[in-house]
């Protein structure tokens, strides 16, 4: 009996190694529901983030500290149920693993078992360290997230460049040192100016992932709203836009809009 080879190889935090290794850059885009994960899927990004950004571009909220574990867990579900290639990374929500190890490793159990993503991500350094080494200790893939961490928003008050100073950058770099060695399989700089980028690439051997953290970096993350347009308010130099889906959905809607009125839709062919 012939049987039929499942020809795609799934992403996995090896691959990505592998990837920096042999100096091959990673893709990796934010999805949080099934349909936008199978599109990013079928078009081989590396890394499908479920960024708790979901609580700017799905919900409307102004910064992502609202966002909770159980949202999370349902838009891991759906973008999980999607994706055959890339590795799910679900973020961890602000509140659910910054105070208690404890707390951090039931969060990201629940993640894990409820929605079969492949790792979970953390932002912070050496104050969520605890946090991060009991999230390993239960064999939970780690990605750590340094420089701007917009669930810290409050604490910096801004969303400008992050470590542009000689102590936040010698922290910095110190945190992605720290966090490799407790054992993170990547990190996300976010933020941050290309050199010191480069430094922390030198540094540790692990893929480091930018958002507006420049050429250095091993790979780039994008929000995906930001990146197809969908999102209009929204215009840091590090993003590069790369469709307007805002504007082919508007203009569609308006289309629709006119045909429903003056009776053009549906026709006779559209109807049984
Ligand atoms: O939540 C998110 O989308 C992120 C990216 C900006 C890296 O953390």
């Amino acid at each position: 009996m012939k049987t039929v080879k499942n020809t795609i190889s799934k992403v996995t935090t090896q691959v990505l190694r592998e990837m920096k290794a042999n100096g091959e850059k990673i893709a990796m885009l934010t999805a949080y529901d099934y349909s936008m994960a199978k599109i990013v899927d079928e078009a081989n990004i590396d890394v499908v983030l479920v960024g708790d950004s979901a609580a700017n571009v799905m919900a409307g909220h102004v910064t992502t500290l609202p966002i909770t574990l159980d949202q999370m867990i349902y838009h891991g579900q759906s973008v999980v149920r999607a994706v055959k290639r890339a590795l799910v990374v679900v973020d961890l929500p602000f509140g659910t693993y910054q105070g208690n190890s404890k707390e951090a490793l039931y969060s990201a159990v629940r993640v894990m078992k409820e929605t079969g993503a492949d790792a979970v991500k953390l932002e912070g350094g050496e104050e969520i360290l605890e946090s991060v080494q009991r999230i390993l200790s239960a064999g939970i893939p780690v990605m750590g997230h340094l420089g701007l961490t917009p669930q810290s928003i409050n604490k910096f008050g801004t969303y400008v460049v992050r470590a542009t100073g000689k102590t936040e950058a010698e922290k910095l770099k110190k945190d992605a040192v720290l966090l490799e060695k407790a054992g993170c399989f990547g990190l996300v700089l976010e933020k941050i100016p290309a050199k010191l980028t480069a430094e922390v690439v030198q540094s540790v051997k692990i893929p480091i992932i930018g958002i507006g953290a420049g050429t250095p970096a091993d790979g780039q993350v994008l929000v995906v709203h930001d990146m197809l347009g969908i999102t209009q308010d929204f215009s840091p130099r590090f993003l590069r836009r790369y469709a307007n889906l805002n504007e082919i959905i508007g203009n569609a809607t308006r289309q629709y809009v006119k045909d429903v009125k003056t009776k053009d839709f549906p026709n006779k062919k559209e109807q049984y």
